[in-house]
């Protein structure tokens, strides 16, 4: 886990209209200057919606902030009469490092299927971002008891074609969806049972090295007062943060856990 850098990454979803999201960016900034705490150990990201990268990408670049921001989503094509969509070049062209790919919204509302979260991946990568795969469990298959054959099957599925080299340097998230909005968080022990079957599994399929160094983000009502515990298992290499990451201080507080 020391060589990984621990990641934290405030999935804004639909929230934020561009105005809001520049006080946002300017109050995280704020709070992360704090010397009272370390927080160079620990990079952090913001995910907020397309409208809004622009104006983020004026003040980080302005105040020459350490926090580096990305996307929601991405095409799998490139250019072209694909109304709506939204290419990786034109994400990459402002500044994005990382795109989510393979939210569970996005596999539930909008049908999106492991292949296609593969596909995505890959344009992510074309490109010279860095995706983050995300993955889950409904709480019917956690019920069952299938939950870790499931999330590992659909990290097979979701970094289908990506080299040993590619998979290393992406990032995985495990996202129960039961744990989504809910409050209701994974205890330490669930996260990690599942992010360490992952890694098992990253090294089964594409290689060792590749499994040391991917990194794995636990995701699903994270807050400042459960991140500690679950920040700790030693496969957990991070969060992916939504509703908590709309208040810069309960976010930065969340970093801090590094
Ligand atoms: O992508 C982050 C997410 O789905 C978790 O949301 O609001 O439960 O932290 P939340």
């Amino acid at each position: 886990q020391q060589q990984r850098v621990p990641l934290i990454a405030g999935n804004w979803k639909m929230n934020q209209n561009h105005q809001e999201a520049v006080v946002l960016v300017q109050k995280l900034s704020w709070v992360l200057q704090d010397k009272k705490h370390d927080y160079e150990r620990v990079e952090v990201t913001v995910v907020p919606p397309f409208t809004d990268l622009r104006s983020v990408q004026t003040i980080v670049d302005g105040d020459r902030m350490r926090i580096t921001y990305g996307a929601q989503d991405v095409s799998v094509h490139d250019a072209g009469a694909y109304t709506g969509e939204i290419s990786a070049s034109m994400l990459a062209k402002l500044g994005c490092s990382y795109v989510v790919v393979g939210h569970s919204e996005r596999r539930e509302y909008h049908g999106e299927d492991d292949a296609l979260v593969a596909a995505k991946a890959l344009k992510a990568i074309d490109a010279g971002m860095t995706p983050i795969v995300c993955v889950g469990e409904g709480l019917d298959i956690r019920n069952e008891g299938t939950h870790v054959a499931h999330c590992t099957q659909q990290v097979e599925g979701s970094l289908a074609g990506l080299s040993p080299d590619q998979v290393a340097e992406a990032v995985i998230a495990y996202e129960p969806v039961w744990a989504i909005g809910t409050g209701e968080v994974a205890t330490p022990e669930d996260a990690q049972e599942v992010c360490e079957a992952i890694r098992a599994q990253v090294a089964k399929t594409w290689s060792s090295q590749a499994a040391e160094r991917v990194r794995i983000l636990y995701g699903g009502s994270v807050k400042a007062a459960n991140a500690a515990a679950i920040m700790a298992q030693p496969d957990v290499d991070g969060a992916l943060v939504g509703g908590a990451s709309l208040q810069a201080e309960e976010f930065a507080a969340i970093c801090r856990f590094y």
